[in-house]
């Protein structure tokens, strides 16, 4: 099955009660409960994270590499201005999908320029909750097929000669 991280960065903890005109009215363990329920209908694994801090976010992508067939992020403000995050990406060679709530491209300037989307597989963002479920299904379906392990060939008896 695949194996999907879902990655949170700052003030994503807050979601339900942070400027709920923007970021809607469903909290973090409400949206993790929506990607779970998708996650079980699509049969793939999802571990869902969320990081304040950029060092932590950072070590959380590298940690994916031992784990994740593709990652889901939310760098949320990191995004405009994460270098270290950025190279992560780069680094870890995993399909990153980039989500956002909102639609950063209507909002302020400073908010229209992701250095992590740069280098992200691709971009879901304006669809509040929903850019989960939307990235979710992006990110499988950039996961490479698990090879299935060969059974070995079964030995066939060779067929006895009637003849002497
Ligand atoms: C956000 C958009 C960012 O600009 C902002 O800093 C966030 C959330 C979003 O999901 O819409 O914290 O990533």
């Amino acid at each position: 099955m695949p194996r999907i991280l879902i990655l949170n960065g700052p003030n994503l903890n807050l979601l339900g009660v942070r400027e709920p005109g923007v970021y809607g009215t469903a909290t973090l363990a409400e949206i993790e409960a929506a990607v779970r329920r998708l996650a079980g209908s699509l049969h793939c694994v999802v571990r869902f994270a969320q990081q304040n801090s950029e060092g932590a976010l950072v070590d959380a992508l590298h940690a994916a590499r031992g784990w994740a067939d593709a990652v889901v992020f939310n760098p949320a403000a990191y995004s405009h201005t994460s270098v270290a995050l950025r190279d992560a990406i780069s680094a870890i060679g995993l399909p990153v999908v980039e989500v956002h709530l909102s639609n950063i491209h209507a909002r302020e300037s400073f908010r229209r320029h992701s250095l992590t989307a740069e280098v992200a597989a691709g971009v879901i963002g304006g669809f509040g909750a929903e850019s989960y479920l939307l990235g979710l299904r992006a990110a499988l379906s950039l996961c490479e097929p698990r090879s299935t392990p060969r059974r070995s060939p079964r030995t066939v008896p060779a067929k006895r000669s009637l003849k002497r």
